[in-house]
C-alpha cells in the first residue's frame, strides 16, 4: 500500500504509543514524516527506527510559537505538508470534579486542547500553500461520553471533537479535510500510567485496543481514500461507546 507516496506528514506525540504506531504506518505507506514530541530522545529513537524518510523534532504543543516552528521544520525538511496528526496528549490525575487540582486542569487543557488548536492553527496555512491537506486530531471515546474523575481530560477531548468540526466547515472548500478519532482504552504507556488494569472488561470485545488498530483508522482518514469525509469523529473502541 502506498497511499502516502510523495506525501509529507507530521505527527505530534510520535515518540510513543499511538503516535509512534501512526508515524511508522504513514512512513511504511510512503510518507516522509516529522516525528514531533516534547521528548526529543523518544522522537529520535522512533525516527531512527523508521529510517531516512523520518526526521525527529522537539516540540512542546503547549507553546503556539513552538507549533509554528514545528510546521516550519516539516516544510524545511520535506518542502510541504500534506498530512498532520495531532496526537500529543496527557491523561492527568484522577479526581472528582470538586477536588480536581487546578494546576492539573491547566496542564491537561494546555496539552490536550490548546495543543491541538495551536497545531492546527500553524498547519492550516502551510496546507493552504500547497492546495490542501488532511488533518486528523486524536481525541478519545471521552470526546463523546463522560468518565468519572477525569473532568479535564473529558472536557479537552470533547473540545477536540468540536474544534475538528469547526475547522472542517471553515476549510472544506479549500481542500483541507479535518477529522477526529476516538480510541477506547488502548495498550499504550498512557494507560499504564492510569493503572487501569481492569479496563479491558469495560469494552464489549473484552480486550484493550492496539496502537496499530487506531493507526489504521488515522491512516485511512489521512489518505485520499477518505476524500469525501470531513468533520467526522470515528471511534476505535471495541464497542465501548455503543453501551
Ligand atoms: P503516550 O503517553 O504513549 O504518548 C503520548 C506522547 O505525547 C508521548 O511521547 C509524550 O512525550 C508526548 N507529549 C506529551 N506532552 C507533550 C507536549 N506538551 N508536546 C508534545 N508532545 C507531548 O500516549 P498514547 O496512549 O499513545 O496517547 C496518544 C493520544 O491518544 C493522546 O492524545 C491520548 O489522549 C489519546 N488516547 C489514548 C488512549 C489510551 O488508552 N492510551 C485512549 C484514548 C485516547
Amino acid at each position: 500500500m502506498s497511499d502516502f507516496a510523495d506525501k509529507a506528514a507530521l505527527v505530534t506525540g510520535a515518540g510513543s504509543g499511538i503516535g509512534e504506531a501512526c508515524a511508522s504506518m504513514l512512513a511504511d505507506r510512503g510518507a516522509s514524516v516529522l516525528i514531533a514530541d516534547v521528548n526529543f530522545d523518544a522522537a529520535t529513537r522512533v525516527a531512527e527506527a523508521i529510517g531516512k524518510r523520518a526526521v525527529a523534532h522537539e516540540v512542546d504543543v503547549r507553546d503556539p510559537k513552538a507549533c509554528e516552528a514545528m510546521v516550519a521544520a516539516a516544510v524545511d525538511a520535506f518542502g510541504r505538508i500534506d498530512v498532520a496528526v495531532n496526537n500529543a496528549g496527557i491523561s492527568g490525575p484522577r479526581a472528582v470534579t470538586a477536588e480536581y487540582p487546578l494546576d492539573a486542569w491547566e496542564d491537561v487543557i494546555a496539552v490536550d486542547l490548546n495543543g491541538v488548536f495551536y497545531s492546527m492553527r500553524a498547519e492550516i496555512p502551510a496546507m493552504l500553500g500547497n492546495g490542501g491537506g488532511s488533518i486528523v486530531n486524536v481525541a478519545s471515546v471521552m470526546g463523546s461520553v463522560g468518565l468519572p474523575r477525569s473532568v479535564a481530560y473529558v472536557a479537552a477531548k470533547h473540545g477536540v471533537v468540536g474544534m475538528t468540526k469547526s475547522a472542517a466547515l471553515e476549510y472544506a472548500r479549500q481542500g483541507i479535510r479535518v477529522n477526529s478519532v476516538g480510541p477506547g482504552f488502548i495498550q499504550a504507556p498512557m494507560l499504564k500510567q492510569e493503572g487501569a488494569a481492569g479496563a479491558a472488561y469495560l469494552h464489549p470485545m473484552c480486550r484493550l485496543g492496539r496502537c496499530d488498530e487506531v493507526a489504521e483508522l488515522i491512516a485511512f482518514l489521512a489518505s485520499d481514500r477518505a476524500s469525501n469525509t470531513t468533520g467526522s469523529y470515528f471511534v476505535s473502541d471495541g464497542g465501548y461507546s455503543a453501551q
